[in-house]
């Protein structure tokens, strides 16, 4: 089968198709032919070599497609299944195997490119919005990156929960997407000292107040400005590092603010049982169906153009999902 293999850590030239032989069934788990596998940002990490990982390696963690066969002792999925996963490997590829319990059903009104696009950014919303730091009425938020993959999807989660949301962008088709979405739009991209001038932008539009949250997943060129436009007892969730990693810093910083909180979560710990599971898909799931989640796919690539793909996601070059299509 093709699939997208690296034999070597690096830029998205290491990304090559290579034919391999295909995955063979196992207990507990199916195999599964791939329709449509989501780009992410941790794609790039592991690429990279940010986060190690063995070679040779097929990318990808997310996905949906119809499952072809399933090993022993598989009970609840069948031959012809329409499922789809959000943080299994090897997804940049024809078929993939999958462990029974890594399986959401996809709901038969979502085809399966939407449910690979909502995947893994959309429960990272969902978690962000709901457990993370529980969005409520009257508050207001800033979303970094508002026209992103996660960005549209948290944005318009934050809204549908009650919340005002400040959205960064650095383009006017950016903008015009995150408003869509229910954002107030900061540009940040004509910022030239982001450690003040975005504060300064957040206190102008909050009474001089700050927010209650801000969920930023930029990273390195953000953090500073972020933890200086919160309000007294407010949460910097720090979920991603698009811009380079966060260096270290001094908690002494987060009494000078005024009691803030820092947290750094990862999707898999959100995802830790069955029952949580089921509640962040069936929410999910639940506003796609019913059209309250607009997920907007950017892009879709056949799988031959993932280095195409790598090079628009960190070239800032996308909105909304990346897609590659098989
Ligand atoms: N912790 C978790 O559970 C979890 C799960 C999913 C994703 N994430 C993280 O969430 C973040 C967003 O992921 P995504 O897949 O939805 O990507 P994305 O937001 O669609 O793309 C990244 C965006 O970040 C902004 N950005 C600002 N500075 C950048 C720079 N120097 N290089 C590249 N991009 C820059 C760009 O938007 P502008 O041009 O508007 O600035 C860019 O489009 C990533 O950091 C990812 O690792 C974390």
């Amino acid at each position: 089968m093709k699939a997208i293999q690296i034999l070597a850590h690096g830029g998205p030239e290491v990304l090559t198709v290579a034919d391999i032989d295909p995955p063979l069934a196992s207990p507990g788990r199916v195999l599964v032919r791939v329709a449509a596998a989501g780009v992410n940002f941790i794609d790039t990490y592991q690429r990279s070599g940010q986060y190690p990982t063995a070679l040779p390696f097929v990318l990808g963690k997310e996905g949906a497609g119809e499952v072809i066969e399933v090993g022993d002792g598989v009970a609840g999925v069948a031959v012809g299944d329409r499922v789809a996963w959000a943080f299994a490997p090897h997804s940049y590829a024809e078929i993939a195997s999958l462990a029974v319990e890594d399986l959401f059903a996809v709901p038969d009104d979502v085809t399966l490119e939407t449910a690979a696009a909502a995947m893994l950014q959309g429960l990272t919303a969902h978690y962000l919005v709901t457990s993370v730091h529980q969005v409520s009425p009257g508050e207001t938020v800033l979303v970094h990156a508002a026209a992103g993959g996660v960005g549209l999807l948290l944005t318009q989660m934050a809204v549908a929960r009650g919340a005002r949301v400040l959205g960064t962008v650095s383009t006017d088709h950016k903008a015009a997407l995150a408003e869509s979405a229910g954002a107030e739009i900061i540009r940040y991209d004509a910022f030239d000292d982001m450690t003040t001038e975005l504060p300064d932008a957040v206190r102008a539009l909050t009474r001089g107040e700050g927010v209650h949250a801000v969920f930023d997943g930029v990273g390195r060129t953000t953090f500073d400005g972020s933890l200086a436009s919160l309000r007294p007892r407010g949460m910097l969730a720090l979920f991603g590092a698009a811009s380079g990693p966060v260096p270290p810093f001094d908690l002494q910083r987060l009494n000078a603010g005024g009691s803030l909180r820092v947290t750094r979560p990862s999707l898999a710990h959100f995802l830790a049982t069955a029952e949580e599971r089921a509640w962040r898909a069936g929410e999910l799931f639940g506003a796609i169906s019913d059209g309250t989640l607009d997920v907007r796919i950017g892009a879709a690539h056949p799988l031959a153009k993932a280095r195409e793909a790598h090079e628009a996601l960190e070239g800032r070059q996308t909105t909304g999902k990346v897609l590659l299509t098989i």
